[in-house]
């Protein structure tokens, strides 16, 4: 996978015609992201849904959206949202469970898809996503937002220049302490909890684009009595000889770093790995460097720009982070999951 070119514009400056959008759910990471979106100058705030009508309410009045669905007798509040012929793309961000569902809905009543990480909750669910965009004619992207930061795009960049030679091995983690909250979506399995499908996706987005696809992968973790995992060790090997080491855990606070060693020298990705604000480089046995990064916003403006530029100039994939992308990376959660012993509800179907 082609790591995305260092961006050096505003995310916020228009490149074409605006896109109206609709939201579907109004939690945690949806306001964070609606607030960078309502910086996009060709970005309209058109419609938001959720389950209940007070909070479609709220959530519009905070951003300036248009118009407000929720949840009705006979159907869900993103149905009808999917129906209003004013919404061009919608970006979802319910827990992981709900993905498969409502990115169907959106795809079957024609809407362009940006849907939070991970995509659904098996490579089979991903794989009905990506088949269906594709049939459609319609854009669909996992949103991980991390392959479109300056700083880690500028990391790929470091690497492909050969300054640390031959990158031969990546250490990568990603650790917080959850709430001990049985009924949050982190700990609940059948909202598909655990540190691997939060968390996982972040690591693997940077041994996936300093090494590519691996050969092996030995997943070891230690479950919670509700069969979740509270962490997990990756273990990525390739034919090159290359070898990656990725932590996640729900249960540790970590710096959640990235670090790479080459055959010449290293580089590390310093606080925190999913949006890095610092590279710290060392070459040849020379002094390190540091360069520092800094991101408008909360840092979800440039992948919303990247979703804004492919529908401008009529892609249905983003180059940099196609679906075929996100089932691979599914594929190998699955795998993972599979050798901890971890089964959701989903995977019955
Ligand atoms: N990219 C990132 O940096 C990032 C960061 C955090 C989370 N995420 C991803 O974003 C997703 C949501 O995480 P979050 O932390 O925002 O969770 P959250 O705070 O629990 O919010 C999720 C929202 O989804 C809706 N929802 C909850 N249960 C639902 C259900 N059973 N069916 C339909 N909708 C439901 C609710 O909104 P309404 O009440 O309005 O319906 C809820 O507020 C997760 O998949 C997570 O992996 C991404």
């Amino acid at each position: 996978m082609l790591p995305a070119p260092v961006s050096t514009q505003d995310p916020a400056t228009a490149t074409g015609r605006p896109l109206r959008w609709g939201v579907v759910a109004t939690g945690t990471i949806a306001a964070r992201v609606v607030a960078d979106l309502a910086l996009l100058d060709d970005a309209i705030l058109q419609a938001v849904s959720s389950r209940t009508e007070a909070s479609a309410r709220a959530f519009a009045r905070r951003f300036g959206f248009a118009e407000v669905y929720s949840d009705a007798e006979d159907r869900p509040g993103y149905e009808r949202l999917f129906d209003d012929p004013a919404v061009d793309v919608v970006y979802i961000a319910t827990p992981h469970a709900q993905h498969h569902a409502v990115a169907m809905a959106a795809l079957t009543a024609g809407k362009h898809v940006l849907c939070e990480k991970p995509l659904a909750m098996n490579a089979r669910q991903a794989g009905e996503l990506a088949d269906l965009a594709r049939d459609r004619g319609l854009f669909l992207m996992e949103a991980v937002w991390t392959r479109f930061l300056p700083s880690f795009c500028r990391a790929a960049e470091i690497l492909r220049s050969g300054e640390i030679g031959s990158a031969q091995w990546l250490q990568a983690d990603l650790g917080f302490v959850a709430p001990d909250d049985p009924a949050s979506r982190i700990q609940d399995p059948a909202a598909g909890g655990g540190a691997l499908l939060d968390l996982a996706v972040y690591p693997l987005t940077w041994a996936l684009g300093v090494f590519g696809e691996p050969s092996d992968i030995v997943a070891r973790g230690a479950l919670t009595p509700e069969g979740i995992d509270r962490q997990n060790a990756l273990t990525l090997t390739y034919a090159s000889g290359a070898c990656a080491q990725l932590l996640t855990s729900i249960g540790a606070d970590s710096p959640g770093e990235a670090t790479i060693a080459g055959t010449e020298g290293w580089l590390r990705s310093a606080g925190p790995l999913f949006n890095p604000r610092e590279l710290v480089i060392q070459a040849k046995g020379g002094p390190a460097r540091t360069e520092r990064f800094e991101v408008p916003g909360n840092g979800f403006g440039y992948e919303l720009r990247e979703v804004t530029r492919c529908l401008q100039s009529g892609l249905t994939d983003s180059p940099y982070m196609p679906p075929a992308e996100s089932v691979r990376m599914m594929e190998l959660l699955d795998e993972a999951r599979r050798q901890m012993g971890i089964r959701y509800a989903s995977d019955a179907d």
